[in-house]
């Protein structure tokens, strides 16, 4: 069977890295959380104080930047982790996972220069397929040609409320209003962005998780996957 590139792209909190990460175990396929990068880049730029709005020193800091994705380990998988995130070789996996991250990696991510370099970056990882990647543009601009295209909603309250539990588990005090809040405001820099905005590509398939869990939209992704695998080995027996 080929082996697919699948993009799974959609707002915070719509569940695309559990549901990323459940289907490329299914398909045995390679999980890259794309927006892993941002926030890496980001932790760079709070510690080494580059103003979030300077696009040539953020271009300029992410080309002398190298960040790398990596599987978890059997523990930290265990613990719920996503990739582990090396920041020029210093593992930040759980440093980046802070509501102020969150917040600069979206600010930085409207950089032209940024997003071009890790754009690169993020297709070179990706490149020979079998691979399930996440994040914003990944059916619009990093792989427009992906065989398997999802777009993933889920309603701002639900959303708001998936990011609060996970803040929760970590101990960070915010209150329900003021991650919805939050959420309210990535999603508006995220969609309003002139550069590489997040916007449903033409040929992604709209999935809406907030009354699914990840299981069932796993299943539906899969069904999917699966479908164009068949079909693209049909078309490739055809041409033989
Ligand atoms: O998926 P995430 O919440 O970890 O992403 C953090 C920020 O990074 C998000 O608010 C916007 C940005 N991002 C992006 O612009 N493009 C991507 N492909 C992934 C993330």
């Amino acid at each position: 069977m080929p082996r697919l590139t699948i993009a799974i792209d959609g707002p915070a909190g719509s569940g695309k890295s559990s549901l990323a990460k459940r289907v490329a175990q299914i398909l045995g396929y390679l999980y890259l959380d794309s927006g892993a990068m941002y926030r890496a880049l980001a932790l760079k730029a709070l510690r080494e104080k580059v103003a979030l709005d300077n696009s040539l020193a953020l271009e300029d800091l992410a080309r002398g930047t190298h960040i790398e994705l990596k599987p978890p380990t059997p523990e930290q998988e265990a613990a719920g982790s996503k990739n582990r995130v090396f920041l020029d070789t210093e593992e930040v996996t759980q440093a980046i996972r802070t509501a102020e991250v969150a917040q600069a990696a979206s600010r930085l991510a409207t950089t032209a220069g940024v997003r071009e370099v890790l754009v690169a970056e993020q297709q070179r990882a990706g490149a020979g397929g079998g691979v399930v990647m996440e994040g914003r543009d990944i059916g619009t601009v990093v792989f427009p040609r992906a065989e398997l295209k999802i777009f993933l909603e889920a309603s701002p309250e639900v959303r708001a409320g998936r990011r609060w539990k996970e803040h929760q588990e970590k101990g960070e005090v915010m209150t329900p209003a003021q991650v919805l809040d939050e959420v309210r405001e990535r999603d508006r820099r995220d969609r309003e962005r002139k550069v590489s905005p997040l916007v449903r590509a033409s040929d992604a398939v709209l999935v809406d998780n907030t009354a699914m869990d990840v299981e069932e939209t796993a299943r539906l992704v899969v069904m999917l996957a699966r479908e164009r695998e068949k079909e693209l080995s049909t078309a490739a027996g055809r041409e033989l």
